[in-house]
């Protein structure tokens, strides 16, 4: 059932397996996050079992807990792949994070705390109420109309770790412009591909924003995105670090000259529930990032139920929450803005580093703000770890009370690494598995009702009907690895890949009939915990971002150097996956290391500095099946310098294999 791209995570699957320590959510949990939602185990498989065999009351009773403008009809009225929910609902998310607050007596309780990067001595802190809120996002909503956005308009974000990305943001939600955010580590060529795809006409963008103490050129990265495409005709852009930017008259508009004379009331547009929220591109196995379509109602009550009880969010007990993902990706929607404000705890976004000015920062924001709730990847972990305990024990990290993770496999000695220097062993570790198509949480621990065990993800989180399954979707036994599915639709399920309905059909609802194709293998154990053990197409996963290999070879054959690429996964010791590239040459180009250097830059142009190999390789011929397909795991075990004891009979030249590896 494994495929063959599950083979390098062998090695990682042997040692969790092993991996039998249990730890019971610690005994002062409960109070001293002021009450568990879900304070046991049984507390959890009772409601769980309501959730899943009454969704619909389950769900009702959740939406209910938020503002409608009209109810629902039916809780959910449709199967894979065309589901709905709250169908007939009319409702605003926008409403929903900020104007109930304020409706509620909250207004100036704090909704977003902003740490600047640069650290002067002292760190430029923003703390913004839900009434300072309220009229930030009426005056960029107010702006955008005045730019000619209208409800159904695909407005893209480029911005840095700014408040005012979150405004943006809840201003497109508020007048019904779907966005379309882009991580601020991609490139021109990336933004105009994703341009194109949504048809997007206006880009909110900043001169620049602070990264290791260096400014990011975004506006200059529009640019040159125009370049690429004729479609963009407004360009909006924040000033943050007053960097030289070229500007375009009758194009350009300055933030603060359109925002600043705005009207601070804008009123929400009634949004059907399945109207769309948003698009985000992510990669997949085949061609160009899909845009994931998520609508309203239904991602609005999941996002705001996972983190309300996976992070035990409980509004006037002090808690303050810092997820440390970048908005540019799907956690940071999810678990910065949209299920945060809702449930009216301060939400902190921080601009920069983890490592700047020194690898300390982030346990001295923890410090400073006492963060009580806090969310990263285990990318970020491992490089802690590797910078060295004295940085954390330098401060105190008292106020943390629960510590989650996502975005890959957590490796057990990474996890209790987590629990005890991070967490002084009080702390539960929710290991959170999800995905951009998901919307929200899938598998992950409750703070106070689930034990838990390092790389384990544990137990579906209400109404998730997740299995492990062979390709007729029989489940498979005890430990045994398989296709993660889920055979229920869950309120926050994708909606579909923007424009392109085949490959939504084809990539997530046909291998297995009637479920949900997640992409990743599992297993399950005896104790019903999941597992994750990879992925099951050609994306790899480096430092917790998706790329697909198909995407970065792509991009080395678009050079004109380049005739022939092959892209694997590696195991790299702090991004978990990293990325090794063998590229055959175009006759009379000479292997040398400028032309790897120009090909490691070209791809970061082509896709964004995450993309770039790790290692890179030169060969005379790729090593091909005889039917031609190229033996990609015979490349990893080359790439992680393993010698294969595996067949290679099947190979079409030997020497090629001889060859690899005599380079080692
Ligand atoms: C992987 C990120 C193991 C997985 C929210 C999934 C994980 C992909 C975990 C989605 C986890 C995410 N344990 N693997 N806790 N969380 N993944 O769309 O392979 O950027 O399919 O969403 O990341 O990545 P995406």
């Amino acid at each position: 059932m494994i495929g063959e791209s599950q083979m390098s995570e062998q090695s990682n699957i042997e040692s969790i397996l092993t991996e039998s320590r249990v730890f019971e959510p610690p005994q002062s949990f409960n109070e001293r996050i002021g009450g568990a939602y879900i304070p046991s185990l049984e507390a959890y498989e009772e409601l769980y079992r309501r959730s899943i065999d009454s969704p619909n009351d389950f769900w009702s009773e959740v939406a209910d807990e938020l503002d409608w403008f009209e109810k629902w009809n039916t809780v959910c009225s449709s199967g894979f792949p065309d589901v709905k929910w709250f169908e007939g609902g009319k409702t605003n998310l926008c409403h929903n994070c900020v104007d109930r607050q304020i409706n509620m007596g909250h207004g100036d309780d704090i909704a977003i705390i902003w740490e600047g990067e640069p650290y002067d001595g002292a760190p430029e802190i923003k703390k913004l109420t839900y009434s300072d809120l309220h009229a930030e996002v009426c005056k960029c909503a107010n702006a955008l109309k005045e730019l000619g956005v209208k409800k159904g308009d695909v407005v893209t974000i480029y911005m840095g770790m700014v408040p005012e990305l979150a405004i943006a943001v809840l201003a497109c939600a508020r007048i019904g412009a779907p966005h379309s955010v882009i991580f601020g580590g991609f490139s021109s060529q990336a933004i105009a591909d994703r341009v194109e795809d949504a048809k997007s006409t206006i880009v909110i963008t900043c001169d620049g924003s602070w990264r290791r103490g260096s400014v990011v050129p975004l506006k200059d990265n529009v640019d040159a995105a125009t370049q690429f495409t004729e479609l963009i005709d407004t360009v909006l852009v924040l000033k943050r670090c007053e960097n030289d930017i070229n500007w375009q008259d009758g194009r350009d508009v300055w933030w603060h000259d359109i925002c600043d004379r705005q009207d601070e009331d804008c009123q929400c547009e009634s949004m059907d529930a399945e109207d769309m929220l948003f698009l985000l591109y992510t990669s997949g196995s085949t061609g160009k990032p899909k845009g994931i379509m998520h609508t309203t109602g239904g991602y609005m009550v999941y996002t705001y139920l996972t983190s309300k009880w996976v992070f035990n969010l409980i509004p006037g007990k002090d808690h303050v929450y810092w997820c440390t993902a970048d908005v540019g990706w799907i956690t940071g929607h999810s678990y910065i803005i949209y299920g945060l404000l809702p449930n009216r705890v301060p939400t902190l976004m921080y601009e920069g580093a983890p490592n700047f000015p020194d690898a300390a920062r982030f346990w001295d924001i923890v410090e400073r703000h006492n963060v009580t709730q806090f969310y990263t990847a285990p990318t970020a972990i491992r490089a802690f770890m590797k910078w060295g305990d004295e940085h954390p024990n330098k401060h105190d990290l008292s106020s943390l009370k629960v510590l989650g993770t996502v975005g890959e496999p957590i490796n057990p000695e990474a996890w209790m690494w987590y629990r005890k220097v991070i967490g002084n062993s009080e702390c539960p570790i929710v290991d959170t598995w999800w995905q951009t198509e998901t919307g929200g949480h899938m598998l992950t621990p409750l703070p106070g009702a689930t034990p838990t065990t390092p790389g384990s993800c544990t137990r579906p989180f209400f109404g998730i009907d997740a299995a492990v399954v062979d390709d007729d979707g029989n489940e498979v036994g005890e430990n045994e690895g398989g296709l993660l599915v889920v055979r229920q639709s869950w309120p926050s399920t994708l909606r579909g890949v923007f424009g392109d309905r085949d490959r939504f059909i084809e990539t997530y609802f046909s291998r297995v009939e009637d479920m949900y194709l997640a992409g990743d293998s599992a297993r399950k154990d005896e104790r019903g915990n999941f597992w994750i053990m990879g992925r099951i197409d050609d994306v790899i996963n480096v430092s917790g971002h998706r790329l697909g290999t198909m995407e970065v070879e792509s991009s080395l054959v678009s050079h004109e150097s380049v005739v022939e690429a092959a892209v694997v996964g590696v195991p790299h010791e702090i991004k978990g996956t990293g990325i090794a590239a063998f590229c055959t040459l175009a006759s009379g180009i000479e292997p040398s290391d400028v032309l790897k250097d120009a090909l490691r830059k070209h791809v970061g142009e082509e896709i964004g500095a995450i993309a770039k190999p790790d290692i890179l390789k030169f060969t005379d011929a790729l090593p091909k099946t005889r039917s031609g397909k190229i033996m990609r795991r015979l490349l990893r075990d080359v790439a992680a310098g393993t010698d294969s004891n595996q067949d290679v009979t099947t190979l079409e030249d030997f020497t090629v294999l001889a060859k690899l590896r005599d380079e080692e």
